[in-house]
C-alpha cells in the first residue's frame, strides 16, 4: 500500500502512511497560466493507492484529484481508496428550489466512478442515514471525530453541558454526551441566509454553567456566535465550542471570540489553528480492516 497526498494536508496524509506503516508520496501538481490543472502522480504505485485530500473549498481540488486518480489507474492502482476527512457538497441532498443541481447526488456518483472506497469524517448528512446513499459504493465509510472530542472536552472542562445548536447537531451530541456523561441540551435554529440564523434556547437551568457548543462545522461561525450570545445571557459562565470541520475564516473565527467564547477546538480534518484533535489514527485504523 501507498498513502498519496496533496501539499495542502501532507502532514496529515504522512501520519495516516505511518499509522499504516507505509510509504507516503506526494502528488505534484500546477496551474496553467490560464487556470487548468497539470497534476502528476508517482510512476511506481502498489496495487493499494490511498489518495489523501480533505476537501473544502473544492472546486479545483476535485478537478485535481480525478486526475490524480485516472493517473494512478493507469500507473498501477489496483484498488484506490479516497481519504477526504472533510467530503464537501454533502449538504444539498434535494431540489430545495426547482432548477438547482442536487450537489450530494452528482458528486457522489463521480466519486463512486473513480475510487473503490471513500472514507469520510461525519459528513454533514441531512436527510439520508447511511453514507452510501450519496456515494453509490460499499465501501462508503463514514466515521466520527465525537469520540475523540468528547474525550478532549472531559479532559478540558468541568461540569460540561453539552450544547447542539441545532435538531441536526443532535446526533452528534447527544453521543458524546453519553460518551462522557454529562447533561445536554439541543436548540432550535431557523436560518434565513448565509450569514443570517436564529436560534431558539430550550428551557433549562443554564445558571453557573460552562457549556461547550458542539457542532459537526463551523463556516461563517454565525450558529456558535448566536447560540453563544443567547447562553450568556441565560447566565452560562463559560462557552467554549468543539467542531468537527473548522472551516472557518479568520475573520469568522475573530467575531467567535468576539461573542464571547473562551475556546475554539477543531479537528485536523482541515487544517486550522484551532485543531487540538487528530483523526490520523482513526482513519488509519479503518484503512486496515477494508
Ligand atoms: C448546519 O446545519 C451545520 O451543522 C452547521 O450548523 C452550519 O453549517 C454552521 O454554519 P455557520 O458557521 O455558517 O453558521
Amino acid at each position: 500500500m501507498i498513502v498519496l497526498g496533496f501539499k495542502e494536508y501532507e502532514s496529515q496524509a504522512k501520519k495516516i502512511a505511518t499509522a499504516l506503516a507505509c510509504d507516503y508520496a506526494g502528488i505534484d501538481h500546477r496551474n496553467f497560466p490560464d487556470g487548468e490543472s497539470l497534476v502528476k502522480v508517482p510512476t511506481s504505485l502498489t496495487e493499494h493507492v490511498v489518495i489523501v485530500r480533505s476537501l473544502h473549498y473544492p472546486n479545483d481540488k476535485l478537478i485535481e484529484l480525478l486526475f490524480a486518480a485516472s493517473a494512478a489507474r493507469k500507473h498501477g492502482a489496483k484498488r484506490l481508496t479516497l481519504v477526504a476527512p472533510y467530503l464537501c457538497y454533502m449538504r444539498q441532498d434535494i431540489e430545495n428550489v426547482p432548477g438547482e443541481a442536487v450537489s450530494q447526488k452528482i458528486i457522489g456518483k463521480i466519486l463512486s466512478e473513480h475510487f473503490d472506497d471513500v472514507i469520510t469524517i461525519d459528513p454533514h448528512l441531512h436527510r439520508i442515514d447511511k453514507l452510501n446513499e450519496a456515494i453509490p459504493l460499499k465501501n462508503a465509510i463514514s466515521l466520527s471525530a465525537g469520540p475523540a472530542l468528547g474525550q478532549f472536552i472531559k479532559n478540558h472542562t468541568e461540569n460540561a453541558l453539552l450544547f447542539g445548536p441545532d435538531g441536526e447537531s443532535r446526533q452528534w451530541v447527544a453521543f458524546i454526551a453519553e460518551e462522557i456523561g454529562c447533561e445536554y441540551a439541543i436548540a432550535q435554529k431557523v436560518r434565513k441566509g448565509d450569514r443570517d440564523v436564529s436560534i431558539e434556547l430550550p428551557h433549562f437551568d443554564y445558571s453557573g454553567k460552562s457549556v461547550t457548543i458542539i457542532d459537526d462545522m463551523a463556516s461563517t461561525g454565525q450558529t456558535i456566535i448566536q447560540a453563544s450570545k443567547l447562553l450568556l445571557q441565560a447566565g452560562v459562565v463559560e462557552v467554549n465550542t468543539a467542531v468537527t470541520h473548522g472551516l472557518f475564516s479568520a475573520e469568522s473565527l475573530q467575531h467567535i471570540y468576539d461573542a464571547g467564547i473562551k475556546n475554539v477546538w477543531t479537528t485536523d480534518t482541515i487544517t486550522h489553528s484551532t485543531n487540538v484533535v487528530s483523526i490520523g489514527d482513526l482513519i488509519a485504523e479503518k484503512i486496515k480492516l477494508i
